[in-house]
């Protein structure tokens, strides 16, 4: 059968959804494919690896002889639509958002699998792509408020002096808040961080950060699959008043709360921002998702005036994508992984009562399998 990794469209994506490696993972599966030319450069990935890793190089992925389309960012609704029907897609999908290109996906007879739906459970860790990425966010983060920081972030002890070292916070202890209080910690800096699941107490403490405790009642905010749940109006409210204070005492904060499906929480109000130092930096990560920072705009720097002069507010935009390479070579892997499971005697079927499987199907046979999304769906038309 034949797969195909596309050159993505989206204007800054520099991903790609194979590697070499990956490559040679899928035609030892008995798999033949077929890279889109110049898909892998931005990733450091050239035509000649692909070729010497057993792809075939082509101009443009011809569309109806594809068995399996492989991508990173949401296909385009006039993509899917061109895809003939039995097509399998293995990409991020973005069912939240991206609803017209669900419904072309389906009305197109196509067989996609968004990487956002795969279960979060042990067996499926190795395609689990939201981790892979955030992992590689959260590093990415604290290198571009380290950028910013007119400071260092080690603590030195030197003959003309001592420099004490950055304070940062992290407000969201997931995949991308654990790995920026690592790296922030390798760095040399001062770390303390706030979730909202009980469980993220000890995974910050593991990471060498101080967990601050806030008087909420977490236990209710934990929703299903170890993932957080929306707090009400009074606890979010409340929840930013016991933050300011550490807030205020930061040199640097990074921001990557995040609700399934729904729009980033807002945990930190221009008014805390006024409250912090000059230089401080503030980098949120769920700027795309509508901000946990009030006024932050992604893809942008904003210099707020504050007190002998200005808090740099950093809307981390493709955060992932700005370092291709690694992020590729995960993303891919995540990616072959899942197509592996699919993958017997050189074809690619679909067990739908492997609940790996299945739980990642958002479109078959003409209908969209994941519930909350043809609900979604439903309502639009
Ligand atoms: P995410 O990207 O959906 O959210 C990021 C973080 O924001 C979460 O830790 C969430 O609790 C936190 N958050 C939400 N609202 C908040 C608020 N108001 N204040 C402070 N923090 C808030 O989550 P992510 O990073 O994808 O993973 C969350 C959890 O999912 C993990 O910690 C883990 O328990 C589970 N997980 C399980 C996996 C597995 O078993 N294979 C793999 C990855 C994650």
């Amino acid at each position: 059968m034949r797969v195909g990794v596309r050159r993505e469209q989206r204007a800054g994506e520099r991903r790609v959804a194979a590697t070499p490696e990956t490559v040679q993972q899928l035609t030892a599966l008995g798999l033949e494919v077929a890279v889109e030319s110049q898909a892998g450069t931005a990733a450091g990935y050239g035509d000649a690896a692909f070729a010497a890793a057993g792809a075939s190089i082509v101009p443009e992925l011809p569309a109806e002889s594809l068995d399996v389309l492989l991508h990173v960012r949401p296909l385009e609704p006039e993509t899917a639509a061109g895809l003939r029907p039995g097509t399998i897609t293995i990409g991020f999908a973005s069912p939240g958002s991206e609803l017209p290109g669900v419904g072309a996906l389906a009305a197109a007879g196509v067989t996609s699998f968004a990487l956002e739906l795969v279960p979060r459970i042990s067996r499926a860790q190795s395609m689990d792509a939201l981790s892979s990425q955030a992992l590689v966010s959260g590093y990415r983060a604290v290198l571009e408020a380290a950028l910013r920081y007119p400071r260092f972030f080690p603590l030195y002890m030197t003959a003309a002096g001592t420099i004490p070292p950055a304070r940062v916070l992290v407000l969201g202890a997931g995949v991308a808040g654990l790995q920026a209080i690592g790296t922030a910690k390798r760095l040399g800096a001062r770390v303390s961080a706030n979730d909202i699941r009980a469980a993220s107490a000890d995974e910050v403490a593991s990471m060498g950060g101080t967990f601050i405790h806030l008087d909420l009642d977490s236990q209710t905010a934990e929703g299903s699959g170890g993932y957080a749940r929306e707090l009400g109006e009074d606890r979010a409210k409340r929840q930013r008043a016991l933050l300011a204070p550490h807030v205020a005492a930061a040199d640097v904060l990074i921001t990557t709360a995040a609700i399934p499906g729904r729009a980033a929480p807002l945990l930190v109000t221009a008014g805390m921002v006024a409250g912090m130092r000059a230089g401080s930096v503030v980098v949120d990560l769920a700027a795309e998702s509508g901000g946990n920072v009030e006024g932050v705009i992604a893809g942008r720097d904003l210099q707020i005036p504050v007190d002998g002069g200005s808090v740099t507010l950093v809307g981390l935009q493709d955060a992932a994508s700005a370092m291709p390479s690694d992020a590729s070579r995960l993303f891919a892997k995540n990616v072959a992984n899942l197509l592996a499971l699919m993958t017997a005697d050189g074809k690619v079927v679909p067990d739908f009562d492997d609940e790996v499987v299945a739980g990642a199907c958002l479109t078959h046979g003409g209908s969209v399998r994941h519930a909350a999304t043809a609900e979604a769906l439903e309502a639009l038309t």
